[in-house]
Order: structure tokens, then sequence, then C-alpha cells
């Protein structure tokens, strides 16, 4: 059987494959850095031109065509096939310069590519798992050639970021987050595996597009897609015992019913309920540094109750107990308000997890009355609704505290409540503010305040180090507590005072490495871990990062 990541040679380990099957296979191709002894041995004389290059030289000409493209979309289509071309190449231009990368290879530009996945589609690059294979879901997961794999990164296209059900196309997510894996946190590429599951999509335009390439049917029923799901984590299990399967972007409730199934039976993590909790009470932990406020003595409201809420609100509620106080004293302390006004007791309709946040008080439909009433430290936005934290919005929770929390986290920038700049114009400088966007920096009465991104990249490639370092048996809330502590003390003085929550964007790979060193330290702590603790772990972590860098010559010993 193949080791954990061996299709990519180790350094100074013999190469497998000869000849121009070298220069197909991603994770073997070096293009023009295969030394001209290696070229000789391995059959590759005159199949590549004469110069000899070096990674470096690669990085630049392919820095140089990226710069070339006129657009965001162009430039991610480039990236993806660099990385079916050669995946060194691919993860060495990541790195160069991630806070330029990330959000060509993720957020905001993946949202343009899912919607033309079925037109820019070139290579599959994971398993299409369409529910017409119940019955057969363990011999179709067998087709994929790793036999270690060891997250699993599962979408069923049900609700794509802003853009709801698109069926297949969701694809480009679960590939993309993996990517982000490797790119953020140094997790080997060989053991992840992006898995769409196809059970159709209401989405009637999608079904009549020529171009799209998943299943041309409604959505199965929530009990057809149950048990097709138990039948997929049963085969995982057999197939890849040290797996964990991080759930994305699946439609809200069936997010939160099979991730309260799993959870204490599997290793397995939602992002939008989990990790979008995790990095925005890291923001918070952050907020209360510049207002001096505790947790546990804060008041929260929800502007928006969909599953980014429920998600923040279930960490903050296990953050809170984490301090002393009781899950009920900890749920008072938030209220949630959507598309029919506040969560009270007249509210019929609700969720479980929404019941959980329902206190007494009269109905109301208007923000403004709930936020005079309840009095929140801490408003959060995450609704889609462009625009809704307007003036009166700012300045009422302005004038309720002197340094108030305001987050709008809801995504595209169009989407977003509230702008960082306006945030900031209309608290007078005092807001501590965090977007679910990068916003520009914003001057202001001659201060220059620096806002924060939200956003879940910061959380997820860290727990997928920390769980395939530890081969965690769960990951529980207290896992994302830990790494919104770890994350929110890299953050120092200074960039406190200029308003940043979270570190620096170009210092990712160090930032996570960091999180994902006191998350494992947690999981070994909880007793999670299948491997003995090191005495070292962060020398430990350190040694297990996949680095973009060439296996040396490992010439005739094929
Ligand atoms: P969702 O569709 O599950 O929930 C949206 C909620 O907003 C619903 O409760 C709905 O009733 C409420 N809502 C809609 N219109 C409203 C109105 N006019 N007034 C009050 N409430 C209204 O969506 P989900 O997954 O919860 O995401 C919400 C937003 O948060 C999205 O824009 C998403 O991109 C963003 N988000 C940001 C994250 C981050 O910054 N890290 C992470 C996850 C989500």
């Amino acid at each position: 059987m193949r080791q954990f990541g061996a299709r990519i040679p180790a350094i100074g380990t013999p190469m497998t494959i000869h000849g121009i099957a070298l220069l197909h296979d991603s994770t073997t191709n070096k293009s023009t850095a295969f030394t001209q002894q290696e070229r000789d041995a391995e059959g590759l004389t005159g199949l590549l031109p004469s110069a000899i290059e070096t990674l470096d030289a690669q990085l630049k000409r392919c820095l140089w065509q990226l710069d070339k493209k006129d657009s965001d979309i162009e430039r991610y289509i480039y990236l993806m096939q660099l990385s079916d071309d050669n995946q060194t190449l691919f993860f060495k231009v990541v790195a160069s310069d991630p806070a330029r990368f990330i959000p060509i290879m993720y957020d905001p530009t993946i949202a343009a590519a899912c919607l033309e996945f079925g037109e820019i589609y070139r290579k599959p690059n994971g398993i299409y798992m369409s529910i017409a294979q119940r019955g057969k879901v363990k011999d179709v997961l067998s087709n994929w050639p790793e036999k270690d794999v060891r997250v699993i990164c599962v979408s069923t296209g049900g609700r794509i970021l802003g853009l709801g059900d698109i069926g297949a196309n969701g694809m480009g997510i679960p590939i993309g987050k993996l990517q982000l894996y490797t790119a953020c946190a140094g997790v080997p590429p060989g053991g992840l595996l992006p898995v769409l599951l196809d059970c159709g999509t209401e989405n009637e335009k999608l079904r009549a597009d020529p171009f799209y390439l998943g299943l041309r049917q409604k959505r199965a029923s929530t009990a057809d897609l149950d048990s097709f799901f138990e039948e997929f984590v049963e085969a995982v299990q057999q197939l890849y015992p040290k797996c964990c399967l991080h759930f994305e972007d699946w439609k809200g409730t069936d997010a939160e019913r099979l991730l309260k199934k799993y959870t204490n039976r599997i290793c397995c993590y939602n992002d939008d309920i989990q990790g979008t909790g995790s990095v925005v009470l890291a923001g918070v932990y952050n907020a209360l540094k510049i207002t001096k406020g505790k947790l546990e003595d804060q008041r929260v409201l929800f502007f928006g109750a969909g599953s980014a809420a429920i998600g923040i609100a279930n960490t903050l509620v296990a953050a809170m107990e984490l301090e002393g106080l009781s899950e009920a004293a900890a749920r008072e302390r938030i209220s949630l308000f959507d598309l029919d006004g506040l969560i009270e007791p007249l509210r019929t309709r609700l969720t479980p997890d929404q019941q959980r946040y329902v206190h007494p008080h009269a109905p109301t439909k208007k923000i403004l009355e709930a936020i005079a009433s309840i009095k929140p430290t801490i408003l959060i936005g995450v609704s889609t609704v462009g625009g809704a934290f307007a003036k009166d919005v700012v300045e009422a929770m302005t004038k309720l505290n002197p340094r108030p929390i305001i987050f709008a986290l809801s995504n595209p920038t169009d989407k977003a409540e509230c702008t960082a700049e306006q945030a900031y114009a209309w608290s007078e400088g005092k807001a501590a503010f965090a977007g679910g966007v990068q916003f520009p920096p914003v001057k202001l009465n001659g201060k220059t305040y620096r806002p924060g991104q939200a956003n879940n990249f910061y959380i997820y490639p860290a727990m997928g180090l920390a769980i395939f370092a530890t081969e965690a048996k769960r990951a529980p809330d207290a896992l994302f507590v830990e790494a919104a502590k770890a994350l929110a003390a890299q953050v120092d003085h200074d960039g406190l005072a200029k308003g940043m929550l979270f570190p620096p964007q170009k210092d990712i790979l160090a930032v996570e490495v960091k999180t994902a060193v006191a998350v494992a330290n947690k999981v070994f702590e909880l007793g999670l871990a299948r491997v003995d603790k090191p005495a070292d772990v962060a020398a430990w972590v350190q040694s297990l990062l996949y680095k973009p860098q060439y296996a040396e010559p490992a010439i005739g010993r094929h």
C-alpha cells in the first residue's frame, strides 16, 4: 500500500514512473527544473527545452504570466491549470504572496468560478458521487488512487456561498478549500480529497444548461439524502479510518442535522458552522481587548439567524461556558433577529437550534427597537442584506456603548450590512469592526484603521493540520474555541491599536501552524489523539509540513 502522500516523492526517494509520464503527473513534474542528469536517466532529453531552471526562476515566469491576465477568473483558471500540471510550482506561487492569491483561489473569485464551473471545466480533481450510486458507494470511493486519505471536504452544492443551490457546480468549493489546507497550513496534499455528493439540484436554470455537469434531476428527499450519506460515512470509515469529514456549503437544515448526528460518532466538523464560529470568536476576543470587556458580560444581537448565526452563537456559548457560565446563562446573553423579526416566544416555525435562543420579549420587526431594548454590546450581521446597518443602527450602538463591537459579515461586498468606512465614520472611530470581506484601510480624523476580515481560512486549515497530525478521533467545539484563542493571541498591541482583529494575511502559514499546535495540544489534553504525544509538539508539527520544493534527483533508482 502507498504511504501517506506517497505520490509526492520524498526528497531522495526513487521515482516510480519514467519518461513523459513524469511530466504528466503533477506530483512528479518538475518541468524545466529537471537536471540534465535526470533528463538523461529518466528518458526526458528532448522532451523539454534546453534551459535548466530553478524553482525560483519558474516562479518568476508564473508571476509574469499571471500579471498578463486581464481578470481574476482568468488567473483562477491559470492557477488551476498549474495545479494540474505541476503541484510544487502551484503551491510555490501561492506561498509567494498568500494575501494576493487566497482571494483568487478562493473567495471572492471562487463564486464566479463555481457559476461557470460547467464552462471552464478541465479536470475532475476529486470524487463525484452521484446518488444513483447508492449501494455501491464504497466501490466508487475505492476508485480514488490515494489509500491514506486524511481529510475529505464534502459538499452537496446545496448552498454555495451566497449563490444558493448550484448542484454539482459546487465542486469548485471543496477543491479550493482543500488547496488552502496546504497553502495556508502546510497539510500534505496527497491525503486531501474533494467530494461532491450529487443529489440533483432545485436550480431549474442549471438543469437546463447544456454545459451543466451534474445529475439533471430535482434534489433527493431528506430521507434519501440521509441514507446515502450514511452509506458514504460507513465507506469512508472502512477505507480511510483516520479521515476527518469536513462538511462544506450544505443547505442549512441539512448542515445542522447531519453535524448533530455525526459529531459524537466520527471525526467531522462543519466549517460553515464551527469554522465561522471560531473565527468570529477570535475577532470577539480581540475586540474585547479593545473595549476592555469580558466575554461573559456581553449581550450579543445577531441580525440574521441562519447557519452562520447559529454556528457563531453556539461557539460563543461554548466559550462562555469555559469561562464558568452555565449553558442557560450563556444562551440568555444571545438574541437572534431574522427576516420575520426578533426570535421571541410567539414566533413559530423555528428550527431546534433557533429555539435555544428564544427569550422573553415583545414581538418586533424593527432592528432599532430590538437594539433599544436588548442593549447589545455586540451586533453581528449575517443576514445577506447589504446596507442593513444604516447610520441610525451604528449610531444607536454607539450611544449604548463607549466602544461598540460591530461585525458586518455578509458577503460578497454588496451584501455587507455596512462597510468598514461607514462603521468607523458613523461611530466616530469608536467601533471595533470586522467584515466578512477584506475592506481597505480607512482614514478618519488623521488615524488609519485596518479592518479585519473574519474569514474561515484563518481556522479550518489549522484545524486540518492539527487533526492530520494527531489523527484526532473527534472534532468537538472545544477545539474551535482553542483555535480562536490561539488565533486571537497572534495580533499584537500595535495591531489592536489600528483596529486589527486578525493577524496579517501575509503571515498566514506561520499563524496557522501556531494555531494548529495549540489545537493539537488540546486534542492530546482531551484524550482524542490516536498517536502518542511527542516531547515537543511544535517541532513535531513543523516536521510534518508539506513544503513546495522539488524532490532531489534519485537517478536510476527506479
Ligand atoms: P442563511 O441563508 O442560512 O441565513 C440568512 C439569515 O438572514 C436568515 O436567518 C434570514 O432570515 C436572515 N435574513 C434575511 N433577510 C433578512 C432581513 N431583511 N432582515 C433580517 N434578517 C434577514 O445564510 P448563512 O449561511 O447564515 O450566511 C449569511 C451570510 O453570512 C452570508 O452572506 C454569508 O456569506 C456570510 N457568512 C460569513 C462568514 C464569515 O465572514 N466568516 C461565514 C459564513 C457566512
